[in-house]
């Protein structure tokens, strides 16, 4: 088989059902991965050209099974969004150590653990690693310590990656997204922190998923083929500008 193969988590909605989709409309198939069975299922129904896979990807055998069963579907791998996600936003003395793991098993121990189940197909492919990381991994903020710390984790793995995998051909590069109305954003969050978001950001909206999935198909493609390494923001300006001191805007 000749067409290329995303592997994409956390594709049953959101950011990674649409960047799905845009693989799909550029020729890829896909390999749908989430541990919703049943989002996952209705999400993929209508999609020529892609696969559902359920499994969790903070767990280590799940993974193995998971890449074994997209190779033998599709025969190769060439891309891999490391894309599910979880938040929960506390303050630190309330984060309690069940907490703090939940979100680590799917941010960091998921981003490992596929990662590396996939390397011996991504030499084959000479492929792509994209890592979604977070503006709340490149800016401290309140409430993100369990949050934000993982995904500062992805963006130091995704230089891991790059440095250690660029000899086989495998390029490795991260999307740090900035808000987006997702099911995992709304449950965080509240009118005030939207609005408050709107009033820091240079573009001053929110992002939406095909505008985070377009920056990861590029850096998956070979139009990205000298890139790695990269930590991009997708975010409307709000991590390197900011707008300023509210008094000093006209
Ligand atoms: N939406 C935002 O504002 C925003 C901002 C910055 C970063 N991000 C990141 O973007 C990514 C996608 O987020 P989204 O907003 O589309 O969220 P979402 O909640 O809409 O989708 C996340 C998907 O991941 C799946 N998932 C979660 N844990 C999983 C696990 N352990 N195994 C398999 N699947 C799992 C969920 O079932 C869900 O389908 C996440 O990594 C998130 O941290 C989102």
């Amino acid at each position: 088989m000749t067409q290329k193969v995303a592997l994409v988590t956390g594709s049953a909605r959101g950011i990674g059902l649409a960047t799905a989709k845009l693989f799909i409309e550029q020729g890829w198939c896909v390999a749908m991965i989430d541990r919703d069975g049943d989002e996952l299922k209705s999400a993929s129904a209508d999609m020529s050209g892609a696969k559902p896979f359920v499994c969790d990807v903070s767990v280590p055998k799940q993974v193995d099974q998971m890449v074994d069963a997209v190779l033998s579907a599709f025969g190769r791998i060439d891309a891999v969004v490391n894309n599910a996600g979880v938040a929960d936003f506390l303050p630190i003395e309330e984060t309690d150590f069940a907490a703090w793991r939940r979100i680590m098993d799917t941010n960091l121990d998921g981003v490992f653990l596929v990662s590396q189940a996939a390397i011996p197909a991504l030499k084959e492919t000479k492929g792509a690693i994209v890592n979604i990381g977070s503006i709340s991994g490149l800016r401290a903020s309140t409430l993100r310590v369990a949050y934000g710390t993982s995904k500062a984790a992805v963006i130091h793995m995704t230089k891991q990656q790059a440095a250690e995998l660029g000899e086989y051909g495998i390029r490795a590069n991260c999307v740090c997204p900035g808000p987006v109305k997702t099911k995992l954003a709304m449950a965080v969050h509240s009118p005030e922190i939207i609005s408050a978001y709107l009033d820091a950001m240079p573009l001053n909206r929110y992002g939406n998923e095909t505008e985070i999935g377009e920056v990861i198909t590029f850096l998956c493609s070979d139009k990205a083929s000298f890139v790695t390494g990269q930590i991009i923001a997708a975010d409307g300006g709000f991590e390197n500008v900011g707008v300023g001191l509210p008094a000093l805007r006209s």
